[in-house]
């Protein structure tokens, strides 16, 4: 036999062999589309540190719908940027909210588009705590009952899928009790179960205006130093009804999204956040990267650490891409 035997190399000669034996590929179909909400009418701002990216009101957010629907992306994501902030996040729960407001609209527009809500306080407290606080702290047992009030309003005015960010104790099991209470037992829980402590969710909270005004987010969201406690959050998620779990950010915890995978059979999403997102845009700005070449790059190795569903604010611009 001449050496050598084996040629890596003969599988990579032309994009239809390599398209043949390709292990991961990216879909239009396994993409969430985040998106911000705000009150009023025909408002329309572009985040500063996310560029192509808008918080806008409800008639200007079906709009942007219609357009995701178009390009094959299943769903959405929304945040609300409501108007008016309390301690206790009660915008959070109104039936005049930003996001149940948003809800109606999608569904008055008779859109195909799976709604996913993100289930949190901190976009609602003027604090900027994703709980109340009580005593100098975020009092856990206080806010899962807000917490399951939210996710039930948002049931009420037509979401698909309920997503929880707050990382508080046993909010997961107080919500379906809260769901299935109110006969929403077909809506399903996406829990953000290991959400780490980070500085990518920077741009987000220009966005939604949610900067803790004092302290951060240390003792609810998890340190970026441990993997095996995020196995233990998702299994306490998965015992009180969660049905898909979440890791974010995406690419610093791809391990994280591999062990999560491999450990449990349910569909697992991973969240390329919004510092991931500016990253590439400034970097692309400059002219430094490649957009297209760098985002699928990106997108493919989160699928490829073993995430079936991807939560990115890059979802329109590869839907495009792929369509081409
Ligand atoms: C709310 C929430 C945050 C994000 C999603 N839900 C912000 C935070 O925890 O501070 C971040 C998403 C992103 O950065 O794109 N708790």
């Amino acid at each position: 036999m001449s050496f050598p035997a084996q040629r890596a190399r003969r599988l990579r000669r032309t994009e239809e062999l390599r398209g043949l034996v390709r292990e991961t590929n990216i879909s239009a179909a396994k993409l969430i589309y985040p998106m911000f909400v705000c009150a009023g009418s025909k408002i329309r701002r572009e985040v500063s540190s996310m560029p192509g990216v808008y918080t806008q009101s409800a008639d200007q957010l079906v709009e942007e719908c219609r357009e995701i629907e178009s390009l094959g992306i299943p769903g959405v994501i929304l945040f609300g940027v409501p108007e008016s902030k309390d301690a206790r996040g009660s915008s959070s729960v109104s039936e005049d909210g930003v996001v149940q407001r948003a809800i109606e609209a999608i569904r008055k527009a008779k859109l195909n588009l799976l709604v996913i809500t993100d289930v949190c306080l901190c976009e609602y407290t003027d604090h900027g705590h994703c709980g109340v606080i009580e005593n100098g702290e975020v009092a856990n047992d206080a806010t899962i009952g807000i917490l399951a009030h939210q996710a039930v309003s948002h049931a009420r005015a037509g979401a698909n899928i309920v997503a929880p960010s707050d990382m508080m104790d046993g909010r997961v099991g107080a919500i379906r009790d809260a769901l299935d209470e109110h006969k929403f037992e077909n809506i399903a829980i996406l829990a953000y179960s290991a959400k780490y402590c980070s500085g990518f969710y920077g741009p987000f909270r220009e966005a939604a205006q949610s900067t803790p005004q004092f302290g951060d987010r240390r003792d609810y969201q998890m340190d970026p130093g441990n993997a095996r406690e995020a196995l233990k959050e998702v299994e306490l998620d998965l015992e009180e009804g969660a049905d898909m779990v979440m890791v974010k950010p995406a690419l610093p915890y791809l391990d994280i999204v591999r062990r999560v995978r491999d450990t449990f059979n349910v569909p697992v999403a991973a969240y390329n956040v919004s510092g991931e997102y500016a990253m590439v845009k400034a970097a692309v700005q400059k002219g430094w990267l490649e957009e297209k070449r760098v985002v699928m790059e990106i997108l493919t190795s989160i699928q490829r650490a073993g995430a079936e569903i991807i939560l990115t604010y890059h979802a329109k611009d590869a839907a495009r891409w792929l369509k081409s």
